[in-house]
């Protein structure tokens, strides 16, 4: 295990350590962190209901915590946090590798050693007055080949609770580790209280905030926040940013994927794997329910956010590593996700949404009307009429995996689900048609490398413009962008049943700025047409940019989308596309010295394809 320089001692009531813990490093490294960050007591979590529930009583009675109604809400809670602790701290997000060109261009930087006498720093004393809780968990369900494990420390119990929910954590997770190798992940809120001192319902640190990434020493530091991805280490941190560098050095791929299951009506089943960048409805798409005159398909789901995907016998095989939802809750409905809905009926926590007069919580987006008067999520009385918004756009909902009615059978199944097609989609007002299927691996991989979407709330920053997010994993790849690409590239010629690569666009306008495709669960049609594809049943026609679908090659039953429409969606403008293909040599350039050669060809043969279509392409109506 790391190890941090050893500190001073603070005074500590507690260390006990349960009998079944029998790994020294483990309890070894506890000790020692315990020392640094001097914690009133230090509680190993075993990961029952007994503790949990306990834990969550323990926040009510602080404040940080308000049990919401049990008639409505049964076993559901209420958090609020600071204003200043509301999202991922992307600008505060480090990937410390021991020589800067491994980070790469996409991450922040700082010297390994340089950042580790600033944390401790930071840690030294972070947790006085708190208890330090100690998180055995595991990424993946316990037993599978391609689970990992990891330990957090954190003086949260905010993040005890949320991580039971989101990761397979206690007694179980350390029994299942063994002598595995285990990822280290510190967490402090980054406010420690002087005797006598009163706490705080949201701790944190407004002002000093780290979340940094050691990938060689495979760590994880998280300093001054309380939420989300920033404190719940399992996610973002472990599962994506170090795991890629593991996927990187082991064969294997960390990717920020949904991963669903389509049935179609004669029972055969396909698994397909998403990435969209955050808050682009990719909890909503993991949970589709396919329009009711599409009879006998359905879609379950196996994650919502993250997958491990491993080639195996030629195949890519992929597990969720993660056993809850944090879905973002504004536009959450019985409309948009009926299966989300039913999902956080119990056993929720919900964090930063409205509170309603009768014990229960309410976004925008949840019903078409607003109730009257609602507590809002910084705890100040709401009514229609006061302009601002009920809950924070980043608000969420913590709920575990198995309340989901569409969970997919095999979603816990140690071997994973065989991969048949990618999905890679943006958020693009314009330019970027409905649907593609590339015609290689290669063009797939040029087509995620260069996704395209626009800023959302569940990152701090400018709302609306657009970025390149390649993969939908520019603030989740753990080092160079260029020797990601090429790890995908490479993955690829070892596969001989590839997935299919497919790129979509649900946010396309017209002119007047309306969307041009509906969303939600029409989405299943354009699913249907993917599985076909990936399946070898459906149809497709070769256009400049990979293989498109006639109109008549959809499944329209039920559906208000007239041709005219599906082709305005699909058509390609060539000098929208010239201009766009230009643009990524601003990507290409900043990852110049580890880019693979072949972005740069294909780039090259995209346009000199658009160079000899007419100014719009697009099939012909029927
Ligand atoms: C998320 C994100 O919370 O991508 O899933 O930000
Ligand atoms: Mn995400």
């Amino acid at each position: 295990m790391s190890s941090a320089t050893r500190q001073e001692p603070y005074a500590m009531n507690l260390l006990t350590t349960p009998d079944y813990v029998t790994r020294q490093d483990l309890t070894d490294w506890v000790a020692e962190m315990a020392q640094l960050c001097g914690p009133d007591n230090v509680h190993w979590c075993d990961g029952s209901q007994a503790e949990y529930d306990t834990i969550c009583e323990q926040m009510v009675s602080a404040g940080t915590f308000i049990r919401l109604n049990p008639e409505k809400r049964p076993g559901s809670f209420l958090a609020r946090s600071h204003p200043s602790d509301v999202a991922r701290v992307e600008d505060r997000t480090f990937v410390c590798s021991i020589r800067k060109q491994d980070a790469g261009p996409t991450n922040n930087w700082v010297d390994p050693r340089e950042m580790k006498e600033t944390l401790n720093e930071l840690f030294r004393g972070c947790m006085r007055g708190r208890t330090m809780y100690v998180i055995p968990f595991c990424m993946g369900p316990l037993g599978s080949d391609i689970a990992q494990y990891g330990i957090q420390l954190t003086d949260s119990p905010y993040v005890v609770v949320n991580m039971r929910i989101m990761t397979r954590m206690g007694r179980a997770a350390l029994d299942a580790m063994g002598d595995r190798p285990c990822v280290p992940c510190m967490h402090t809120v980054g406010k420690p209280l002087n005797p006598g001192e009163a706490d705080v319902a949201w701790p944190c640190n407004p002002d000093v905030k780290y979340i940094v990434h050691f990938p060689e020493e495979r760590a994880i530091w998280s300093y001054g926040s309380g939420y989300g991805g920033n404190a719940l280490l399992g996610k973002k941190c472990f599962a994506l940013r170090i795991a890629s560098c593991m996927g990187r050095d082991e064969g294997w791929l960390a990717e920020h994927m949904l991963i669903l299951g389509v049935t179609s009506p004669d029972g055969e089943k396909t698994y397909v794997a998403g990435a969209f960048p955050s808050a682009c409805g990719k909890t909503n798409f993991s949970m589709l329910i396919p329009p009711k005159e599409m009879e006998g398909w359905s879609v379950t789901t196996v994650g919502d956010d993250i997958a491990w995907i491993k080639p195996k016998k030629g195949k890519l095989w992929a597990i969720n590593p993660e056993a809850g939802y944090f879905g973002v809750a504004p536009g959450t409905n019985w409309e948009t996700n009926p299966n989300a809905m039913s999902t956080m009926e119990k056993n929720t926590i919900f964090t930063n949404v409205g509170l309603t007069d009768d014990g229960d919580v309410w976004w925008e987006g949840l019903t078409d009307e607003a109730p009257a008067h609602l507590i809002d999520w910084q705890g100040n009385d709401w009514t229609p009429e006061s302009g601002t918004k009920a809950a924070q756009p980043n608000s969420r909902f913590t709920a575990p995996g198995f309340q989901n009615p569409a969970i997919d059978s095999s979603w816990e199944d140690p071997a994973g689900v065989p991969i048949s097609a990618f999905i890679f989609g943006g958020r693009r007002a314009t330019t970027v048609p409905l649907v593609i299927q590339s015609t290689s691996w290669m063009f797939g991989v040029y087509k995620a490398a260069t996704m395209g979407s626009e800023t959302t709330a569940a990152a701090i920053g400018a709302t609306g413009e657009v970025r390149r997010d390649p993969f939908a994993m520019l603030p989740f790849c753990g080092y160079h962008m260029g020797d990601y690409f090429n790890h995908w590239l490479q993955i690829g010629r070892e596969l001989t049943d590839a997935p299919l690569i497919f790129s979509v666009n649900w946010f396309r306008k017209d002119e007047l700025g309306k969307f041009l495709w509906p969303g939600y669960s029409e989405n299943m049609r354009i699913l249907r047409w993917v599985v076909e594809r990936s399946r070898g049943q459906a149809r497709a026609t070769e256009g400049p940019l990979g293989y498109v679908p006639h109109y008549c090659d959809i499944d329209w039953r039920g559906s208000a989308v007239t041709e005219e429409q599906f082709l305005k969606a699909q058509s390609v403008d060539s000098d929208g596309w010239k201009a766009e293909i230009q643009s990524h040599e601003a990507l290409f350039d900043k990852l110049y010295d580890r880019l693979p050669k072949e972005m740069v060809l294909m780039r090259q043969l995209i346009l000199s394809k658009l160079w000899r279509v007419p100014k719009t392409w697009g099939l012909a109506p029927e």
